[in-house]
């Protein structure tokens, strides 16, 4: 058949305008959108909740964990997620990188708890270390355990090599002579009396849990790796029923607890840590203990990764209504951008729990003061490619 005139306007006009609603479109899709859904290479939300990024070889991977619909898509009911990126706006979905088990004998069996997955490189190995907090299948929150898994690949397969609960046997570096002790019965008693639910407590016993737990390890709930300038790894995580957070250096090859630890902000009830450096100081973001309910978030710096911590208060700039639940989200982890000493991004994570793989993805660039102190501000849409030349320090508060 052959086309008139008039079909071939329409055709051309058609070409054109999706030509152009193409390019329009693609330069929308140069944006991160905190909170908005955000699509993967197949179109499909990214599932990598409670997320972490390890830039390796010129990609980006963010891993997370891989939530199902409907409130019970808060168990582990596939895995650890894994997505690749170069320019940190366009994902590819890589899959499952730590798959749950079927083997209901194992910690990772499916319907466990698995959250927060971290995953580092060790330059000497050569072997990328994954750590999570692991709550074996039925026990609640009751577990708080670390899991570890490693693999030759940023995408995977991670094998999984152990559960545990950190520093069985070590005292805390910080714990003064007197406190480094077991439990009295007395002192036994008084805890086991106490209904403790991971958030505060009047009369919170906040120098006993981590000498009840001396002997069977500390407790790890939230939590977060970081490696330092000269290589050596850190896991820090919720402790002592989340009242103190504890910072542990790991072992050469990141697989294990060196058995050096320290206490951070005892009695703070301080969760979701996300640990960066930045101008010789370690800052350290965290939230309150109030669940999936959002909460004001925390600021903390430190000269030295062992402490002593000091706190500075919410480090979002903005109205009161919204930094009071830090924009509906919680920090998971700051990325440092690499080649661009000066940038960061900061992730967090708006739950949705009655739709958990609904939940949101709050990231921001991190921006400093002039007197070198980080702060966090709301962006309806953002370009991270702007993110090597950071905006300047400023001062938002007079
Ligand atoms: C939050 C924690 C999340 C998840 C949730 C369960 O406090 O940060 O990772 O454990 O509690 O209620």
């Amino acid at each position: 058949m052959q086309r008139s005139p008039y079909l071939w306007g329409i055709a051309a006009a058609l070409t054109l305008g999706c030509i152009a609603g193409l390019s329009a479109g693609a330069a929308e899709n140069n944006v991160i959108r905190p909170g908005e859904p955000w699509p993967d290479n197949h179109g499909v939300h990214i599932n990598a909740h409670g997320g972490g990024v390890l830039y390796h070889a010129g990609t980006y991977y963010w891993f997370g964990e891989h939530k199902t619909a409907g409130p019970s898509g808060n168990l582990a009911n596939v895995g650890v997620g894994v997505y690749a990126s170069t320019d940190l706006i366009h994902w590819r979905d890589e899959g499952i990188a730590l798959p749950v088990s079927d083997d209901p004998g194992s910690d990772l069996t499916r319907g466990c708890i698995l959250e927060r997955p971290k995953v580092i490189f060790n330059a000497a190995t050569g072997k990328f270390v994954m750590w999570f907090h692991l709550e074996p299948k039925g026990g609640g929150y009751r577990g708080a355990r670390s899991g570890v898994a490693i693999a030759d690949q940023p995408t995977g397969p991670f094998r999984f090599l152990a559960s545990i609960r950190p520093n069985a046997g070590a005292w805390p570096r910080n714990a003064p002579p007197d406190q480094q002790r077991p439990l009295s019965p007395a002192e036994s008693a008084l805890v086991a009396s106490l209904d403790l639910k991971g958030g505060p407590v009047p009369g919170f016993p906040v120098d006993l849990i981590f000498r009840r737990d001396f002997a069977g390890g500390q407790m790890a709930r939230d939590m977060n790796l970081f490696v330092d300038d000269d290589g050596q790894a850190y896991q820090i995580y919720a402790s002592e029923d989340n009242g103190t957070l504890q910072i542990s250096r790991l072992s050469a090859d990141y697989l294990r607890p060196a058995g050096d630890y320290a206490r951070i902000l005892p009695g703070g009830f301080n969760e979701a840590p996300a640990l960066f450096k930045h101008g010789g100081k370690y800052w350290l973001i965290t939230s309150g203990c109030t669940g999936w309910a959002p909460n004001p978030a925390r600021l903390a710096v430190a000269d030295s990764i062992w402490g002593p911590w000091t706190t500075l208060g919410n480090p979002w700039n903005g109205p009161g209504a919204q930094t009071a639940t830090s924009y509906d989200s919680q920090s998971t982890f700051v990325l440092p951008i690499a080649g661009a000493p000066d940038a960061f991004i900061f992730m967090a994570d708006r739950w949705r729990p009655d739709d958990a793989q609904d939940g949101r993805y709050v990231w921001v660039p991190v921006r400093f003061q002039l007197d070198g102190v980080p702060f966090l501000e709301w962006k309806q849409t953002w370009d991270p490619t702007a993110i090597h030349a950071p905006l300047p320090p400023i001062n938002h508060s007079p």
